[in-house]
């Protein structure tokens, strides 16, 4: 009780706090992307494989989905990201030179662990779970593994459990990425070295707590809400809308910014917060575009920027500024501050945070 929350309200809130020193842990002992990280037989596996299966479920399947970005942009291969409970029930085409990886916090989702199996009984060779308890079924059924050290994750809304799959995640990519001769010895001590900058980046972004709060008291008046991203930055949003509606019991929706037109702005008026997720990346003029439409229709934007971004509070647009622009590895710093407004948020409507009603932390029954 007391004593472990320390200065904390809710384990959520200490959970999110303790980010750094989980992707640090995470991140401990690895010197350069080898795939001795992943096991011992990783080497001969990651040689026979030509694409990647991402299963898993919830905030799993979103990690997952930004992972989707990286494997592509950086490795080369080609990815797919499915649902577990989805795929466990069809009929897949199966390349037996297919990684699979799933993805969970706890090693014991029945969906994602019935999705393994078959996926295994189907034909396919290879398997990689990304985990955060080394002594669970999905580590134990699959040939390679990377235990992330989020440490024991106590409020159902995952959120270390998360940021440090991402970790996993790039690295499983970079190491994937250089021995597919994609990734020279420069670009390795850069990523590397960004690597390593993360938890002191992520302090900078936990230490945007008190701004946030600010805008928490507008959103827990609300009982919808939309969350824009694009790119690497929409399974954040993603991610997000699955907080806010998780403890504080809004209404909340995430779509790919250029889909706007495709029908949610049918919705937008002023009742209608609409976060976006805007780092300056490569697709922020085309978001500013979309960020137009929704101004037009009196949306009220709140908008999480960063360093680089030229954006600025004007009327109707309320801008968070994350300190750094940071690249391929963005999405772990973002997500930071959408947990930060579920958080407060649902504080300020007086929710069960820890215990949200009708959830399980781990769903280990069908
Ligand atoms: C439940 C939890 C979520 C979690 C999901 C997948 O729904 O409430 O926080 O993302 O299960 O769990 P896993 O342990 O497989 O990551």
């Amino acid at each position: 009780g007391a004593i472990e929350l320390g200065p904390y309200r809710h384990y959520m809130q200490k959970e999110i706090f303790e980010q750094p020193r989980a992707i640090s842990d995470t991140l401990e002992g690895v010197l350069g992307f080898t795939p001795e990280l992943f096991g011992p037989k990783a080497e001969a596996v990651f040689n026979d494989i030509d694409s990647v299966l991402i299963l898993a479920c919830g905030t799993s399947y979103y990690s997952g989905m930004t992972a989707r970005y990286w494997l592509e942009s950086l490795a080369g291969l080609p990815t797919s990201v499915e649902i577990a409970s989805e795929y466990r029930y069809r009929k897949p085409a199966v390349n037996p030179n297919t990684l699979v990886v799933v993805i969970s916090q706890s090693g014991e989702t029945a969906d994602t662990l019935a999705a393994l199996k078959y996926a295994q009984e189907l034909g396919h060779k290879h398997s990689l779970a990304i985990c955060n308890v080394g002594t669970s079924a999905m580590v134990r059924e699959t040939e390679l593994s990377y235990l992330t050290r989020a440490g024991a994750e106590i409020g159902v809304a995952s959120t270390k459990a998360f940021t440090t799959q991402l970790t996993a995640l790039f690295l499983l990519t970079a190491t994937l990425a250089k021995m597919r001769g994609r990734m020279d010895a420069e670009a390795e001590a850069f990523h590397l070295k960004n690597l390593r900058h993360l938890p002191n980046a992520l302090q900078s972004v936990l230490a945007l707590e008190p701004h946030i709060i600010a805008w928490s008291e507008a959103f827990a008046r609300k009982e919808h809400a939309l969350f824009l991203g694009r790119g690497l930055h929409y399974p954040i949003a993603l991610e997000g809308a699955l907080k806010l509606k998780e403890i504080s019991y809004i209404h909340a929706e995430a779509y790919p910014a250029g889909e706007l037109k495709h029908g949610p702005l049918a919705l937008v008026t002023e009742d209608m917060p609409v976060v976006t997720v805007a780092p300056n990346d490569t697709l922020i003029e085309k978001l500013k575009s979309n960020m137009q439409e929704v101004r037009a229709r009196g949306g009220q934007l709140y908008v999480f920027a960063d360093g680089d971004s030229q954006m600025h509070s004007s009327e109707g647009i309320h801008v968070i500024r994350l300190p750094e622009h940071y690249g391929l590895l963005s999405p772990i710093l973002h997500v930071v501050t959408l947990q930060l407004l579920a958080y407060h948020t649902a504080l300020a409507r007086g929710t069960d945070v820890d215990k949200p009603r009708n959830l399980a932390k781990s769903v280990t029954v069908e």
